[in-house]
């Protein structure tokens, strides 16, 4: 035979082979009677995916395509059955009264060859739990209440900072400059350094934060490293940027020689990383590793999630001058009631968080909630079965903009979360930062930190859009969190502060 004849039976028997392999792939859910979002070949049922459409405008389609038709419906992500919950009382079921059986994510982490891979977010199972349980009293409000004074000091130089760019030009994108004093907030919190990024918008850690978002690897390679995990750890595969790591682990290794010999105490989040180290009764301690890969964590999750919700809410209180009046009138009454910036003051402003709810509900920074199942669940009230191993999202973001929990719902109305319209919700419909044993652990920090720069900036500036900004908004599709093209304009007035 001649080799362009090889050459041709081999790509003719790959292709028939994978034809094959899809075809019966994709008979997963009709075989099991589960409506599903017709796939293609090779994507599956999410064409376009991070490509041309970002997944929360797919979730969406596909959850109002089929709510209302069955609790949950399929998609194929390539070849792979996914189960999209529709409804609410199966999403509380995942993610709180059965959460023994959702309680891992199935991601890679690899934790001697990529020691930041393997944190909180990454690991499952009795690891996950076990570190769960060390991390929790990091977040308790004693501790927010302590480190409220280094964001607060954050913060002030943060207006400091915008008010010497708008002597210069009023116009300003937005979500640069925040994304600089969350990225000093979490860096003074997390790390105990100034990352300086307020003043030098390429100073190192926004750089490397940003740099650890952009994946290491295509989809398909990623799709790959997760479906064959101990494969994938046996080749040593990493999935943090080398100089990501080498960048974080030797800022941590300094950080903690630097406080252990000098007997240093800031009362941040690296002190209560560090007693966890030293104290050998709390559940074995951390290693020096586990705490590097905490704090980046706790940077990472920290510094994107909380700059696109000020961002939001900007936006949203530009175009809505009555609410941004009031919003600034409340904080101005509080300043006058407490005298200075205190955490009785931040928590004493419930339209603030309020407006802070409302702009989570519209634009969740994290658009959907994922669990894979550990063992067959019988999905209650029907014959239906969940199998072990199938990956569960929970479309967060469509269902925060669906309009039968939230009528209207691309108005932006804080008044939905006034205390008792709020109640009469099911809790199942403001997922923003999750819920159950797996929620998000930083919420009352991401909550502090909103707060006190909505505050900060209320009582500094007045707000307009600017027409630069591309409406309606729509985000960069292979952006994680909700990012709108174009950015966000402003224009910044100065007003006089109380
Ligand atoms: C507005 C700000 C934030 C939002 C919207 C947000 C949202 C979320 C969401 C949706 C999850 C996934 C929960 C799940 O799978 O059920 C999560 C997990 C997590 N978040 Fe946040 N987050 C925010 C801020 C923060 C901050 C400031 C920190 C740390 C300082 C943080 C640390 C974490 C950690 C460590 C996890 C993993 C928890 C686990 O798997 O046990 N987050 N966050």
């Amino acid at each position: 035979m001649e080799l362009i004849s090889i050459i041709a039976f081999v790509l003719i028997s790959i292709i028939t082979a994978a034809y094959i392999y899809f075809k019966n792939a994709f008979n997963y859910w009709k075989s099991r009677g589960i409506p599903f979002e017709e796939p293609i070949i090779p994507y599956g049922s999410v064409k376009g995916l991070n490509k041309t459409i970002h997944t929360s405008d797919i979730t969406k389609r596909i959850y109002d395509k089929f709510k209302g038709t069955a609790k949950y419906c399929g998609v194929y992500l390539m070849a792979a059955p996914i189960a999209m919950i529709l409804d609410l009382d199966l999403v509380k079921h995942i993610l709180v009264k059965d959460f023994s059986n959702f309680s891992d994510k199935g991601f890679y982490s690899n934790e001697e060859d990529d020691p930041l891979s393997a944190n909180l977010f990454t690991l499952d199972g009795d690891k996950w739990k076990k570190l769960r349980a060390k991390l929790t009293p990091t977040f308790t409000s004693g501790k927010m209440k302590i480190m409220f004074s280094h964001v607060v000091e954050v913060g002030e130089r943060f207006n400091d900072c915008l008010r010497g760019i708008v002597q210069e030009n009023n116009e300003v994108e937005i979500k640069d400059l925040l994304a600089r004093f969350t990225t000093d907030v979490i860096g003074t919190c997390a790390f105990g350094i100034e990352c300086n990024s307020l003043k030098d918008p390429n100073a190192g850690f926004k750089n490397m934060g940003e740099k650890a978002f952009r994946p290491r690897y295509p989809s398909l390679i990623q799709f790959l490293v997760i479906g064959m995990k101990n494969v994938s750890r046996r080749f040593h595969v990493k999935i943090m940027p080398d100089d990501v790591s080498e960048f974080f682990l030797r800022m941590v290794y300094n950080t903690v020689k630097y406080r252990e010999k000098n007997d240093v105490h800031r009362n941040d989040f690296m002190d209560i990383l560090i007693k966890l180290k030293n104290d050998k009764n709390a559940l074995e301690g951390l290693t020096l590793n586990e705490i590097a890969a905490q704090a980046f964590l706790f940077f990472l999750a920290g510094f994107e999630t909380s700059s696109t919700t000020l961002m939001f809410c900007l936006y949203e209180l530009s175009k809505n001058p009555d609410i941004q009046s009031k919003a600034r009138k409340v904080v101005q009454e509080a300043y006058e009631k407490h005298g200075t910036f205190t955490y009785e003051m931040m928590m004493d402003m419930p339209y603030i968080d309020h407006i802070l709810q409302e702009t989570l509900r519209r634009y969740p920074p994290v658009p959907f909630v994922s669990r894979i199942a550990k063992n067959d669940y019988n999905v209650p009230e029907t014959s239906n079965i969940i199998e072990k191993g199938t990956i569960i999202v929970i479309p967060t973001y469509a269902i925060q903009n669906d309009p039968e929990y939230y009528p209207d719902p691309e108005r932006f109305d804080p008044d939905r979360f006034a205390a008792d319209i709020a109640r009469e919700r099911d809790t199942m419909t403001w997922l923003p930062f999750s819920e159950g044993p797996r929620n998000c652990v930083g919420l009352r920090f991401g909550m502090m930190q909103a707060r006190t720069g909505l505050a900060i900036l209320l009582n500094n500036f007045e707000f307009t859009l600017n027409s630069k900004t591309i409406e309606p908004l729509s985000y960069i599709p292979d952006c994680f969190v909700l990012n709108p093209k174009g950015g966000v304009h402003l224009n910044l007035i100065p007003i006089k502060s109380k």
